[in-house]
């Protein structure tokens, strides 16, 4: 979900800052993350004006059309992603309480809600939503009402006092009739960013809320409310502690978060993965091939202790977790487990101080995997953040983190960021064998040179994806499409199905080759089309030609054979119906560019379809929820 707020003085709406503007604005900046409805309240002429909307921003545009707000010094505005309730016009916030006079917008899950509903039903609160959105406007309503009672009321303090009854993880944003130059919001547990302005103030679920308008930000921290004016902004705990907020630049081009002349921000971020690698790449190693991960603030010897990794991430950023499992067990010997973040702690999982976490996610807020990141750092593993956003949550509450220098990722699906994931990886696998003497330093010198090639044979692919688009859209109408892999291709494939299942809604499914004859196979049909992703056969022979007879299995069965092979490999030409060929590169490197065509046939296929590629139905970019 999205959350801005905005706090203007008179000479500023004079400049065009009406609260409305800028607060819909923000909304469209943040789109991006995910929703499926939006609404927006403004305080003036001493009332709380709201609309709200199920669908799309444009929804919500065309209904303030319709019945417009007045213009306003102070607003708030939301997009939603449902939790508790389904996405209606009236489970969208913001949401009401104190007559009217009280507008809330909520990101996150107030775990308490049925119990504080029970309570507030008791003294005759009423409610329209199945919210627990509702339930905390509701609490705060009562509290601001009823508890402070002295006329004036502190919207702040009983911001407070209701902070300290809510169990979960939320930011709350509030605004009230009665203190109409006010903003009010509490964080615990999910982001929330402050943007500094002249004679004006922001709030944003993260920078893009207000990048337009201001650099300055300030990072708030765990259980802290803030109060914003347009002259000034206060930070305290939730017991009315000051508290002291991190200021910093946001460096962010806004431009580089627009489409740059392609369809969809999805086609965009495929094409900035050359750049995502390199970036990730650089000032990370010297001209002899030392690692210079400095960055890393762990000390040394604890890492040279670790006797067991284990990856945790979802989504996309699990598969870039399992190519991490192939490179790091082969060249530190570490015994490497991946898993899904959001199983990890149910199971009682064996962690102790010799364990090293690693934490795979862009957005660095994903629920999942923060809970999990906790509960190993509460068993005394020692955590590792793999992360696309500067100053999130995940790396905040790691040990040390890696940043992959992807740039802002738009798209809901995944991409550059998968890439930017697996180069971080192998950086970090490198620098672990570097420290533990796993491999001799000539060796990681001839990975970084291969890895410094990468990011010219990814554009190599680019420009060359004219056959794959064309096969794409001529595959618009399949119901169904499989693909196969083996070693590090295993996770491709993975990614390849997720891609196409996200975006184009198609189903789509990723298997072990190996793992053919033991089921899948039975699936094979005439015309079932079958992307398969071939070792190089430079590597392993036995793995090349192991998935060499897996093509020829599933084609004498009808499949259709849509091969990703190396530059040079004859060998499949006789099995494939169409070869997609990738420039050479040492097999454990391979993701790097295999991906890249399965990315590509997703978006142009989906595309084809006429789908909102960088929006897919359902999904959220940055799932803040467990
Ligand atoms: C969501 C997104 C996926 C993403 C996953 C993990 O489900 O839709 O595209 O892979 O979250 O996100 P993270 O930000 O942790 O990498």
């Amino acid at each position: 979900c999205g959350i801005v707020g905005y706090v203007g003085n008179s000479s500023r709406k004079a400049a065009g800052h009406s609260a409305l503007d800028v607060v819909v604005e923000g909304l469209r900046r943040l789109e991006y993350r995910g929703y499926d409805s939006a609404g927006v309240a403004v305080v003036a002429d001493g009332t709380i004006s709201s609309r709200k909307k199920s669908g799309k921003l444009s929804n919500l545009i065309s209904e303030l059309e319709a019945n417009p707000i007045p213009e306003s010094l102070t607003g708030i505005g939301h997009t939603r992603w449902a939790t508790h309730g389904g996405p209606t016009d009236r489970n969208a916030h913001p949401h009401l309480s104190d007559g009217g006079r009280l507008a809330v917008i909520h990101n996150g899950i107030i775990e308490n809600f049925a119990e504080l509903k029970q309570e507030l039903l008791g003294k005759g609160v009423t409610f329209e939503s199945e919210t627990d959105t509702e339930v905390a406007a509701a609490l705060l309503g009562d509290i601001f009402r009823t508890q402070l009672n002295d006329g004036g009321g502190s919207l702040t303090e009983a911001m407070r006092l209701a902070c300290q009854r809510l169990e979960g993880a939320f930011t709350l944003l509030a605004v009230h009739a009665d203190q109409p130059d006010v903003v009010v919001a509490a964080r615990r547990n999910s982001p929330l960013v402050v943007g500094l302005g002249e004679g004006e103030n922001f709030l944003g679920s993260d920078v893009s809320g207000f990048i337009d308008y201001t650099r300055r930000a300030v990072e708030l921290g765990q259980d802290q409310i803030v109060t914003i004016t347009a002259e000034s902004v206060e930070i305290t705990d939730f017991f009315g502690a000051p508290a002291e907020g991190k200021e910093y630049h946001v460096d962010w081009d806004p431009a580089s978060a627009e489409k740059g002349g392609f369809n969809s921000f999805m086609e965009k971020e495929i094409h900035d993965q050359p750049d995502a690698v390199a970036q990730t790449l650089l000032g990370r190693s010297d001209l002899d091939g030392k690692l210079t991960l400095d960055e890393l603030r762990i000390d040394p010897e604890l890492l040279k202790q670790v006797n067991k990794i284990i990856v945790l991430a979802c989504g996309t950023a699990a598969y870039a977790g399992l190519v991490a499992k192939y490179a790091i067990e082969n060249w530190c010997r570490i015994p490497t487990e991946v898993e899904l973040a959001h199983e990890f702690r149910y199971r009682d999982p064996i962690v102790d101080s010799n364990t090293l976490v690693v934490s795979i996610s862009q957005s660095g807020e994903t629920m999942d995997t923060l809970m999990a990141v906790r509960y190993a750092r509460e068993q005394g593993a020692k955590t590792i953040s793999i992360c696309n956003t500067n100053g999130s949550t995940i790396p905040r509450e790691s040990d040390a983190v890696l940043y992959t220098h992807a740039g802002p990722e738009i798209a809901v699906a995944s991409t550059k960021a998968f890439l930017a994931q697996i180069t971080a990886a192998y950086l970090l696998g490198l620098y672990l064998a570097q420290l533990r003497g796993n491999i001799f330093s000539g060796q990681i010198k001839d990975v970084l040179a291969d890895l410094s090639k990468i990011p010219a044979k990814i554009q190599h692919i680019l420009d060359n994806a004219g056959p794959l688009r064309e096969l794409a859209r001529s595959m618009k109408d399949e119901k169904s499409v499989l693909f196969l892999g083996r070693h590090v291709g295993y996770p491709v494939a993975l990614e390849g199905a997720l891609k196409l299942k996200e975006i184009a809604y198609i189903h789509a499914e990723g298997f072990a080759a190996g793992e053919l004859k033991h089921g899948p196979i039975a699936l094979i049909d005439d015309g079932q089309p079958v992307f398969v992703v071939v070792p190089s056969p430079r590597g392993r022979d036995s793995l090349h030609s192991k998935v060499v007879s897996n093509i020829q299995e599933v084609r004498a069965r009808g499949a259709r054979t849509l091969v990703i092979a190396e530059e040079g490999d004859e060998s499949v030409k006789d099995y494939a119906e169409q070869v997609f060929y990738v420039p050479e590169t040492p097999t454990l490197l391979m993701p790097l560019l295999t991906t890249v065509p399965l990315q590509i046939f997703a978006a142009e296929l989906a595309g084809a379809k006429g789908y909102d590629v960088d929006q897919p139905r359902n999904l959220a970019k940055s799932v803040t929820v467990e």
